[in-house]
């Protein structure tokens, strides 16, 4: 299959290039600027494209265009630091400047060419240094009222460099830019899609696994269930899916995963009914991090004490499992072989199926490991899951206890619970949960206030609504929600909810406040 390679220089929007790359149907991976040649090559990619970074050209060990990208003889796309580097390697003039072009900006094109079409476009820019003269054999291709020269190439090899940066969402030409340096300058062909997706991850699974058993972990969420998907197809009913039900998960869930991997994957499922476990454990505990720890060392028995059952071969139909599926997508991948910097210290203590121990006797099968979230998603479809299931906005691993402030109660989950099915069915009814809120749940507050009822005093506990539209989770905006929306669902929470009287809705950003509440 045909591809591309990024080089990451560190730029916060790197892994966007790549998005937008496969969004052309064309696949992309991502390495490390110092990554060795021989790793990068091994892709036998069509093209180059080097990506902006936060450092300038003349900083003292400030990284350098490695040799083998101007010995490869591929077509190379500089994107901002990656022109700036291409520019010095080639012997054109960088100028240093202490003023930073951060932002909306406009671009004229000059020259007709195989990226930009004729006109004048809004771009964004996100640099210090410029370009003030192009390498010999380079043409300046667009220019901008900062920028003698915002866009230039060199047509004979094929070398393209952009000030701006085509992969964000602010530059409209972005996504064209980026197909058309695959497609046309590259001659990549487009064939990366959902189909042959599936097709080569079930190959991959198959070759691993052979005739062995496997175990797939199933929670509910989209990844877990669309691995469990594609290992289905792969081996048939060599694979077995366990549910932890932690009694800590929304209303009707757990019937929705046992029904999702019965009737759409055909998977073979044990269910794991362990809520008093949870309970038990939780009892008294209100501190976020604690509650946290718990859920996932809870969690990690419970689906260890399973897995080492069928491992020995109990029930004996399952046939003794060697391999354990899970749920990682290219993100994570990334995020962990990428620049340090990016290795951000953790705000939260992160649980999920993907956190499993490593000494557990099994070896690990990760067939998104090479995908990202929104083609886990299109796989998910054209493997024939639901689409609510496939769009199901994310849910923590430690489910509602982090939503349930203060204790965790049997009492005071299903008071969450009953007001959470609220905001999903009113704001599923008015079409807001897809494209107008990334995320929306209530949150129980142990806050209790006054009421009135009839005629009679109330005194309950307190919802929380929280709703926000994000791309990336990294920051977050509070949705903007219709008021009749709200007026809908408090008045439904206060009155179909017992023990509440109160809902409030949160108004907070991300940064400062994070999305969940713990
Ligand atoms: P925060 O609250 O940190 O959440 O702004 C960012 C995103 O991560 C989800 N989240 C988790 N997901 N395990 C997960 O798999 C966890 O422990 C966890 N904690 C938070 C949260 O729902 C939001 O989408």
């Amino acid at each position: 299959m045909d591809s591309l390679v990024v080089l990451d220089f560190g730029s916060q929007t790197s892994q966007l290039i790549a998005r937008r790359i496969r969004e052309a149907q064309v696949y992309c991976e991502l390495f490390p600027f110092d990554a060795a040649p021989e790793e990068v090559l091994a892709l036998h990619p069509k093209g180059i494209i080097l990506s902006g970074g936060p450092a300038s050209v003349y900083d003292p060990g400030a990284p350098r265009l490695p040799a083998y990208v101007s010995q490869s003889g591929l077509p190379v796309l500089g994107i901002c630091y990656g022109m700036q580097l291409m520019t010095q390697a080639l012997g054109g003039r960088v100028a240093g400047s202490n003023d930073r072009e951060y932002g909306p900006a406009e671009v004229e094109v000059v020259q007709a060419n195989p990226l930009l079409p004729a006109g004048r476009h809004r771009v964004w820019m996100s640099h210090g240094d410029r370009i003030e003269s192009p390498p010999p054999g380079f043409e300046i291709l667009a220019t901008s009222s900062n920028s003698p020269c915002a866009a230039m190439i060199d047509r004979r090899r094929g070398w393209i460099g952009l000030q701006f940066h085509p992969e964000v969402r602010h530059t409209a030409v972005g996504p064209a830019v980026l197909a058309a340096f695959a497609r046309d300058v590259c001659r990549a062909e487009a064939n990366w899609t959902p189909a042959s997706i599936v097709d080569s991850a079930i190959l991959r699974v198959r070759s691993q696994v052979g005739d062995a058993g496997v175990l797939a972990g199933v929670s509910g969420g989209v990844d877990s269930m669309v691995a469990a998907a594609i290992v289905q197809r792969a081996v048939g009913d060599q694979l077995t899916c366990v549910f932890v039900d932690t009694g800590l998960m929304r209303q009707g869930e757990p019937q929705a995963v046992a029904g999702t991997v019965g009737d759409h994957i055909g998977a073979r499922l044990l269910a794991v009914n362990a809520a008093e476990t949870f309970l038990e454990a939780l009892a008294g505990v209100t501190d976020p991090e604690l509650k946290r720890r718990i859920v996932g060392e809870k969690f990690i028995r419970v689906f260890e004490e399973q897995a080492l059952r069928l491992r020995s071969g109990e029930p004996a139909r399952a046939g003794a499992p060697r391999f354990l599926v899970q749920g990682t997508i290219y993100p994570d991948v990334v995020e962990s072989s990428g620049p340090e910097r990016r290795k951000a210290a953790r705000i939260k203590t992160h649980h999920n199926v993907a956190g499993l121990p490593a000494d557990m006797p099994f070896a690990l099968v990760e067939p998104l490991r090479y995908l990202f979230k929104d083609e886990v998603r299109q796989v998910g479809l054209a493997l024939g899951l639901p689409e609510d299931q496939v769009w199901r906005q994310p849910f923590p691993g430690p489910g509602l206890a982090v939503r349930c402030v203060g204790e965790v109660t049997a009492e005071r989950l299903e008071r969450l619970r009953a007001a959470d099915a609220i905001v999903t069915e009113e704001l599923g009814r008015a079409d807001l949960l897809r494209r107008a809120t990334a995320q929306a749940f209530a949150v129980l507050l142990p806050v209790r206030s006054v009421g009135v009822m009839g005629d009679q005093r109330t005194y309950g506990e307190t919802i929380v609504l929280r709703a926000v539209a994000t791309d990336d989770f990294m920051t977050a905006d509070w949705a903007r929600l219709p008021e009749e929306v709200l007026a809908r669902v408090s008045s439904r929470i206060v009155n179909e909810v017992d023990g509440v009287n109160r809902v409030l809705f949160d108004i907070t950003s991300k940064p400062p406040a994070t999305i969940e509440w713990e």
